[in-house]
């Protein structure tokens, strides 16, 4: 119907991202210092039943269809099982899946399937351990091995993973993850590093663009394009190796941006809806959310209006559609101040 998160370049979101915690066990030098940020007190983040509430009131009243829980690290929070099986139960059913650095899936794959959860997405820049150590600060590149096979093991498939080329460190491993990952089923994607860190370390000069990741598989393997009506609006571009059926995914925020199709809404750990990855508005749901708390807006017998509607959370789906209706055109990234 009407109810839809569309914005004023006709973008219509679907798909929703749930941040479930700001925190992370890795320090990915391409997000993260050394040191961690500057988290959030556990009072600011959304409860599970305040993130079941968002949930629901997106799939019921803002044709979500998607969920995709993030971090920070998800596999963080200790509620994310119970998450999951909530918003498994939703009429109508959101897709589900994750994005994590793998650490602890080994543990939690099966409960996760379980659960209701469809797939998972796993970040690995590289296949050596001493790479690892250096890329994430932390010397856990096994755990993420483990993590990804138990993924695979309990059917959190297609399994994805997440490779961004650093220069100098491990811009030459392509083609050796390309093998690896046709070898061990994974569908891997190349991802142009983004100006997200903390610490603005991004520049664009020197930068691994998706033709010098192409120009390097190509030194191994025959790629032929996948037909553009299969990409819709995912950020990655696919590729078919060696006539298949494996596919390589290219993520080129920065040199091919894809923001004319993007069909996202965000949500922080913290209740405020981002518009975009690089938006730096944020409109907040959790004051509306905790000055009318569930069922607030019921009758007395706590079964609500007639037509099943609830003040409250209306309320909070019209907020999200105001804030959706600023989204911008694009990301920035082509902005030269960047
Ligand atoms: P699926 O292919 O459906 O699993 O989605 P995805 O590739 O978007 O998910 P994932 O969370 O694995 O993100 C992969 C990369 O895309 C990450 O580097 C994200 O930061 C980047 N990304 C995700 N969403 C957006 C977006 O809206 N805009 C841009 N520019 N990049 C995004
Ligand atoms: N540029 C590109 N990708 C990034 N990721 C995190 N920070 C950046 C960045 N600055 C990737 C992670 C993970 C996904 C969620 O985003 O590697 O795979
Ligand atoms: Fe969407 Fe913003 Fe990403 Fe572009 S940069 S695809 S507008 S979230």
């Amino acid at each position: 119907g009407a109810h839809v998160l569309i914005d004023t370049y006709g973008r219509v979101a679907t798909d929703l991202r749930v941040s479930l915690t700001d925190r992370c066990n890795l320090r990915c030098t391409y997000c993260m210092p050394e040191e961690g940020l500057q988290w959030l007190a556990k009072p600011d983040l959304l409860t599970d039943d305040e993130i079941v509430r968002l949930v629901r009131i997106a799939v019921t009243r803002l044709g979500i269809q998607e969920v995709r829980f993030t971090g920070g690290e998800p596999l963080l929070r200790p509620g994310l099982v119970g998450i999951v099986e909530r918003c498994a139960a939703l009429e109508p059913r959101p897709r589900m899946s994750l994005t994590t650095n793998g650490i602890g899936l080994k543990r939690t794959a099966k409960a996760l399937k379980e659960a209701g959860l469809d797939r998972v997405n796993v970040s690995l820049d590289t296949l050596r351990p001493d790479v690892f150590k250096t890329l994430t600060r932390r010397d856990r590149h096994r755990d993420v091995l483990e993590g990804l096979e138990a993924a695979r093991d309990a059917g959190l498939t297609p399994v994805k993973v997440n490779t961004v080329l650093m220069p100098g460190l491990n811009d030459d491993e392509a083609p050796d993850l390309l093998a690896w990952a046709v070898e061990n089923d994974y569908e891997l994607r190349f991802i142009e590093q983004m100006p997200l860190d903390a610490q603005h370390g991004w520049k664009r000069d020197g930068m691994i663009t998706a033709g010098d990741i192409l120009a390097s598989l190509r030194t191994r393997f025959t790629l032929t394009e996948e037909g553009t009506e299969k990409r819709g609006s995912a950020p990655a571009e696919r590729w078919v190796v060696d006539g298949g059926p494996h596919r390589v995914g290219v993520i080129a925020s920065v040199t091919r941006p894809f923001c004319s199709a993007c069909d996202r809404t965000r949500l922080t750990a913290d209740g405020q809806v981002r518009t975009c990855l690089f938006a730096t508005e944020e409109t907040d749901l959790r004051a509306a959310l905790r000055a009318a708390p569930e069922g607030a807006a019921d009758g007395a017998d706590g079964s609500g209006d007639a037509d099943g509607s609830d003040g409250s959370d209306e309320e909070i789906a019209r907020i999200w559609r105001l804030a959706m209706w600023g989204k911008k055109a694009g990301s920035g990234l082509d902005d030269p101040s960047f």
